[in-house]
């Protein structure tokens, strides 16, 4: 299966034609709606400017939370369209609707080299609906906004692994293409999914096991050493016999995790103490423990110094990681080390051991910015969390699959 190409568009020709693009645009917001991570906005201006000086008119589409088929201001594109303004160093019209009156006028109106953006396609209920003769009734309509001779770029790579309208269903509206920033991760992804050199050291942190099931299975087979921090690791715990007291606690899921470390054994490694509090807070007393010297009623925010040392040992022996998922809570300077420790020994081993370094998406790239590192230390860093999961799982990507023959 080989992607069609955003420089096959490009040679075929975009002058004067519409090109209707799918970004991804979900990016964290703070309380006053600032934007505090635009990774996601800058990853997607090397498709967006090539299509503009090729001569397109370009309309984009995205979404931002999940407002659930409801029109809710909080989950606007507004903040969106002013960042790309900035960056793009013209003017981003956004319109007041997602495929009504005001996104066909203004898309109408478009002259060469011109762009906008719709509302959050999430505004419309049809755009995730199970059923897939209304997801395509909305894609004709986005694919309207194209007029004829129109094409689609499909270069949301966050958002590649859902078959939503404005994802997959659209793609068989018009000639579709994979843009430049879902062909640089599909590519480098799945580098690491065929052929990762060993030692091959994946880091996995984020809250739910559950979440990350399929994906530890997946992946205990093929590398070397799965390390395993964040919320998840506490359930790991449990099924080892620890108490995590008010530590984040998966219950229904203590069985499982006890087969996957019989299964798995010494491959799955877990934190050997702990930076713990009282309360969730980012002012809170911090300690750190053994495992089994949780005070009674604290709760675990981060991995401790010794389970830092002992993860960054490992990945910078490596000649491949994957890290998806931060360590602690990493928004709360006390208990950033573990994060920080697997970050900085990831940069390390790029540097020094010429190590293939990937980090995947979401909260785990937006903690490298954060933390203020080099994000040019890494080989990649994705801008998709769970897509760069599936795909290195082996699942089929909706998203992908739509744009590729
Ligand atoms: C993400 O943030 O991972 C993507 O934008 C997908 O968002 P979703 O999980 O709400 O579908």
């Amino acid at each position: 299966m080989a992607l069609k190409t955003l420089r096959q568009l490009l040679d075929e020709g975009v002058d004067g034609r519409h090109v209707l693009v799918r970004s991804d645009f979900n990016v964290p917001l703070d309380e006053e709606g600032n934007i505090t991570d635009a990774g996601r906005i800058d990853a997607s201006l090397p498709t967006l400017k090539a299509l503009l000086e090729g001569g397109a008119k370009v309309i984009v589409m995205a979404h931002l939370g999940r407002p659930k088929g409801e029109v809710k201001p909080e989950f606007s594109l507004r903040p969106v369209a002013e960042a790309l303004s900035e960056r793009l160093g013209q003017f981003v019209a956004l319109a007041s609707d997602v495929s009504g009156e005001d996104a066909h006028e203004r898309a109408n109106g478009l002259t060469e080299g011109e762009i906008m953006l719709v509302e959050n396609v999430r505004f419309d209920k049809r755009e995730t609906s199970k059923d897939d003769t209304e997801r395509a009734a909305f894609a004709e309509e986005l694919a309207g906004l194209a007029a004829d001779e129109g094409a689609f770029v499909s270069d949301g790579f966050g958002v590649v692994h859902r078959k939503q309208a404005s994802v997959y269903d659209v793609a068989s509206k018009l000639p579709a293409y994979a843009g430049a920033l879902v062909e640089k991760e599909v590519d480098t992804l799945n580098r690491i999914k065929e052929t990762p050199e060993s030692p091959y050291v994946v880091v996995l942190g984020g809250s739910k096991v559950s979440d990350k099931l399929g994906v530890i299975e997946a992946l205990a087979e093929k590398a070397d050493k799965v390390i395993i921090g964040g919320g998840m690791c506490y359930t790991f715990l449990t099924a080892k016999g620890h108490n995590v007291q008010k530590s984040l606690l998966q219950e229904d899921m203590v069985e499982t995790c006890r087969e996957l470390l019989e299964r798995y054994g010494n491959k799955l490694v877990l934190p050997v103490d702990l930076a713990v509090a009282p309360e969730f807070s980012k002012d809170a007393e911090k300690k750190i423990v053994d495992l089994d010297g949780i005070p009674e009623g604290w709760l675990s925010l981060d991995i401790g110094p010794k389970s830092a040392a002992l993860y960054a040992e490992a990945i910078k022996d490596s000649k491949t990681v994957f890290w998806n998922g931060p360590m602690g809570v990493f928004e709360f300077p006390n208990f950033a080390d573990g994060t920080k420790a697997v970050a900085e020994a990831m940069i390390d081993a790029t540097r020094d051991n010429g190590s293939f370094t990937v980090v995947g998406g979401g909260d785990s790239a937006a903690s490298v910015r954060t933390l203020g590192l080099d994000e040019n230390g890494f080989s990649h860093i994705s801008t998709g969390g769970g897509a760069s999961l599936e795909l290195i799982e082996g699942k089929d990507l909706p998203g992908v699959e739509a744009v590729s023959n």
